[in-house]
């Protein structure tokens, strides 16, 4: 799709978004990023006006060559790093500009799951989940029944009480999809998060995060990993260039063949 005519596309979304429209208006598409612009202090720019509009309940892969700026997009999204100029709105709150109650905001409704896990090898499973609630302040009954509940849903009920360090690799990323989802959080953002993972065993993980979505919440997927784009028809967003651009169709589209990645 020509990028004149996605503009088109998003505009009316857009517009929703903005701060002149009713708050109920501007809290329709779970996220927008909007003109997005950011550098790091060496380097070329990596996000340059970048647009997106993600709607409620979407499955959206993230994709681009190593560099393009995939994990800035995500760390931007949770304030790991900050935009230099446009808006991020998450549930219509610019998270660009959140100042102290941004944390907590955050907590409650975002979920991270990364490449190499971030797991605690000393604590168990159920503790690693766990801390996700109890930096809520989730009472320990609640946080106990919650965290069984949890990693049920990852397929690793009976294994609460195994050390992460004595877990697989794919059991412990089912442990940090657990901890993610543990809160309820309206979205899920994975980096990579099968890139550690063998190649079953990534189609697995990319299964887990299927069924999250099928609960209804939604997922942004940060992969390079071009089988996963192949496992059935998604919304498929490339950054190119500092932007992001739909490809229609998912991967099925010479046109943007040689922007994905390998
Ligand atoms: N903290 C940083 N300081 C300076 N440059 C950075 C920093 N983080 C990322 N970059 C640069 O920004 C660009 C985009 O990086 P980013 O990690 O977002 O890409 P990516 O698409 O996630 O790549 P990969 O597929 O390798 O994970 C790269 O050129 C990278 O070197
Ligand atoms: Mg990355």
């Amino acid at each position: 799709m020509p990028r004149s005519e996605l503009a088109e596309r998003f505009r009316p979304m857009l517009r929703g978004a903005g701060a002149r429209f009713s708050r109920e208006a501007a809290q329709r598409p779970i996220l927008v990023f909007e003109d997005v612009y950011k550098s790091y202090e060496q380097g070329a720019p990596v996000l340059r006006g970048m647009t997106l509009v993600i709607e409620r309940g979407e499955f959206v892969f993230v994709t681009g060559p190593s560099g393009s700026g995939k994990s800035t997009l995500l760390r931007l999204l949770y304030r790991a790093e900050t935009v230099d100029d446009g808006r991020i709105l998450f549930l219509g709150r610019d998270v660009a500009r959140l100042r102290a109650d941004a944390v907590p905001f955050l907590r409650r409704n975002l979920g991270i799951v990364f490449q190499d896990f971030k797991l605690v090898p000393s604590w168990t499973a159920s503790e690693n989940v766990a801390v996700a609630l109890e930096v809520l302040g989730l009472p320990p009954r609640l946080i106990r029944a919650r965290v069984g509940e949890a990693l049920e849903r990852v397929g690793l009920s009976g294994r609460g009480d195994a050390l992460a360090a004595v877990l697989s690799g794919g059991e412990q990323q089912r442990v940090a999809v657990a901890r993610a989802i543990v809160g309820e959080p309206a979205l899920i953002l994975a980096d990579e998060p099968t890139g550690n993972l063998d190649p079953q065993l990534a189609i697995d993980v990319l299964g887990l995060f299927e069924e999250i979505h099928e609960g209804g919440t939604t997922v942004v997927f940060a992969t390079h990993d071009r089988t996963l784009l192949e496992v059935r028809p998604r919304r498929v967003v490339v950054l190119d260039d500092g932007k992001a651009i739909d490809v229609p169709n998912g991967v099925a589209s010479d046109e943007y063949d040689n922007r994905l990645p390998l």
